[in-house]
């Protein structure tokens, strides 16, 4: 379960960044507000356009920011309390998660398996689940660097999902992938819910939040701006499909940056 409240992430922006986003403030409100449950068995998608915030949220959720305002909790705890727990009930992944390319994909498991305490008949069963499931075991003993990128993403996959955690967060699952590999990416996931865990993914591709989520939190601009399954939100938008539903919401929502000190600073505790 990931449970998320009144989310709020304050960026402080350098002058080139505040010249390359054309705003004369000098912070960021990235995520502004942001609530939503998502449940074990169910995949959660925040869907949203460049700059709306969603790998922000990942990334608070995954305790690897620390939110400005507002509360995260994963399996009951919360993510700036007890960032332990949370890490080890987590498995979080990004295209950006790069395995050293001197190791392999056996050494580089077995080394994250003990770093999580797991036992060598632990880390042996997981690895032959894992590794068979994405045909990896004939691969395990290469090193990462002469191995394909769809490999390489497959196996940074398998070891972030070492320790079996209960919540999996994805930041834009396909992104650089083929369609082959891809779709062994988006398989394993629905795989994964169908095992009971928790799923989280960020995405702008329509059809991938189409196929693959349960239901969508809509961010735009760091806010929510509608949430609910695809038919839900395609009818509270009174739109034709998903891609027309949120062109309506981006239309209604979208405002161009425009400097007010007072909001900008108001409720930001740093
Ligand atoms: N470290 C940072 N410092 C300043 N601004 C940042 C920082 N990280 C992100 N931002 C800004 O915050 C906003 C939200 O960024 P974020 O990366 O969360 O968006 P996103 O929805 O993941 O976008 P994308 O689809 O491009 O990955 C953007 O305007 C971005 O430029
Ligand atoms: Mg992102």
């Amino acid at each position: 379960m990931i449970e998320v409240q009144d989310l709020t992430k304050v960026y402080k922006l350098s002058k080139s960044k505040m010249a390359q986003l054309k705003t004369n403030s000098n912070i960021k409100r990235a995520a502004d507000g942001i609530s939503f449950t998502a449940k074990p068995g169910e995949i959660y998608g925040l869907l949203g356009p460049n700059g709306a915030g969603k790998t922000t949220t990942l990334r608070c959720i995954a305790t690897l920011l620390t939110p400005t305002d507002g509360h995260v909790a994963v399996c009951g705890h919360d993510t700036v309390k007890e960032g332990e727990q949370v890490r080890e009930s987590l498995g979080f992944l990004t295209n950006e998660i790069k395995l050293d390319p001197f190791f392999t994909p056996k050494y580089l498991f077995e080394f994250f398996g003990h770093a999580h305490g797991m036992t060598d008949s632990e880390i042996a069963a997981r690895k032959a689940d894992l590794f068979g499931r994405f045909g990896i075991t004939a691969f395990e003993d290469k090193k990462i660097e002469s191995l394909s990128t769809g490999m390489k993403q497959k196996a940074a996959i398998v070891v972030s999902l070492v320790h079996n955690p209960q919540v999996v967060i994805f930041d834009e699952p396909t992104s650089g992938l083929d369609v082959i590999t891809a779709k062994s990416v988006l398989d394993l996931l629905k795989s994964l819910r169908d095992e009971g865990k928790t799923i989280i993914i960020s995405t702008h591709i329509m059809s991938e939040a189409e196929k693959l989520c349960d239901r969508i939190g809509v961010i735009i601009d760091g806010h929510k701006v509608a949430e609910g399954t695809v038919p839900e939100i395609v009818e509270k938008t009174g739109a034709a499909d998903l891609e027309d539903a949120f062109f309506v919401l981006y239309r209604d929502n979208h405002k161009e940056e425009e400097y007010n000190p007072q909001k900008a600073f108001g409720g930001a505790r740093k």
